[in-house]
């Protein structure tokens, strides 16, 4: 096991902030976990994991153990009649995982083509795009305990998982059990259907079906578009640094929503199944006035206002803590005219 000291931590956060790692672990298998815990100094330290740090505000130089998660290979683990489980370690690159998938031509993944980040850090936010989430598509995940060495299994029932939400984001207490810091995941594996149906019903897909006379998509072809789509609205981090959707889309009741649609008629809303309705952030934001705006070199993307963006580059990029002063200006500007507190969805070091 090495441990690396004073690591630069801007190629390793899609922010790109300019900070350091004060101890940095590349963890490969779980016998590296193991080592750090033989270590009577390491096994005591607080520690955090790293996957491909795409949602995640680093505030300053990283205090805690960091564990970098490296662990690799993806595989078929078993067929049944109804889904085919496959399975990948905790470091896989998601995007590379989902083309892997298909190029075994086993589909269902191909709606959260070109998410950042790794396997192991999509469940911890329950990842989704274009009407499929993580969870329709999890089976299991093993981890290990951080302070024990134990390895254990979970399946999606017990990581509670919700939306960009599970027991992987929560400090556990007597009522809820919580992993946040206790746990490691190591590899995770999925249950993609044999009978697959392409997931459609989104505008911007709806609107590739028109525009291609396609209107069955194979799973390519989805991958594709989802591609498109994202390359158009998203900015790249390797160009642009951004952590993705900088807040959650908030869900009001009927009357609430009632309420704003009486004072904001284009407000952009969808039902939901338990008659509660789910804004669109981005949309609340926009109209607040701050697609496009900045606070030092903390920025609104100018194509979607729901995602926050680094408008420097290296030591002239923006700090963890202007992002964070920028979230918290628009979390009021929104507040005061729609009486919405927008959560955040990265992770705050
Ligand atoms: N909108 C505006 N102005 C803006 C941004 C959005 O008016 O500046 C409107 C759009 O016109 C659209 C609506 O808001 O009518 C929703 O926008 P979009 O379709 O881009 O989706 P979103 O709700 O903003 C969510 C996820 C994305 C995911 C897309 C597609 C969250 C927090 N974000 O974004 O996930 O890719 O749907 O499923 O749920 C992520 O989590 O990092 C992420 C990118």
């Amino acid at each position: 096991m090495l441990v690396e000291h004073h690591v630069p931590l801007q190629a390793l956060n899609t922010f790109h902030i300019v900070a350091r790692a004060q101890r940095l672990v590349r963890i490969r298998s779980e016998e590296d976990v193991l080592a750090v815990l033989a270590d009577p100094q390491l096994r005591q330290d607080s520690k955090f994991v790293l996957g491909g740090g795409s949602n995640l505000v680093i505030t300053g130089d990283v205090e805690p153990l960091v564990l970098k998660s490296e662990i690799q290979g993806c595989r078929v683990v078993e067929q049944s009649a109804k889904s085919t489980v496959v399975e990948a370690g905790a470091g896989v690159d998601w995007h590379a995982f989902v083309a892997w998938t298909l190029d075994q031509g086993l589909p269902g993944l191909e709606n959260m083509a070109l998410i950042p980040g790794t396997v192991g850090a999509a469940p911890v936010q329950n990842i989704g795009a274009y009407g499929v989430e993580l969870q329709d598509r999890f089976a299991a995940l093993d981890a290990i305990d951080l302070e024990t060495g134990r390895v254990f299994t979970l399946d999606a029932a017990q990581c509670g998982f919700g939306y960009r939400d599970s027991v992987f984001k929560h400090q556990g207490s007597e009522r809820h059990m919580g992993l946040k810091g206790r746990a490691m995941i190591l590899r995770v594996r999925f249950a993609l259907p044999r009978a697959w149906k392409p997931v459609l019903g989104y505008a911007d897909l709806e609107k590739k079906q028109a525009q291609t006379g396609i209107d069955n998509p194979s799973a390519l072809q989805l991958f594709d578009w989802i591609c498109e789509i994202r390359r158009a609205k998203l900015p790249d981090p390797a160009q642009i640094g951004n952590a993705g959707s900088f807040f959650k889309n908030p869900t009001v009741s009927a009357e609430q929503c009632a309420d704003i649609i009486a004072r904001d008629p284009k407000v952009v809303h969808y039902r939901l199944h338990d008659g509660s309705f789910k804004l669109a952030a981005g949309w609340l934001i926009d109209a607040c006035g701050w697609r496009g705006k900045s606070i030092g070199q903390a920025g609104v993307y100018e194509k979607q206002a729901l995602v926050l963006v680094n408008r420097g580059q290296g030591t002239g990029g923006a700090t963890g803590g202007e992002v964070m002063t920028l979230a918290g200006a628009i979390q009021t500007s929104v507040y005061e005219r729609f009486g919405l507190m927008l959560e955040t969805e990265p992770v705050v070091l």
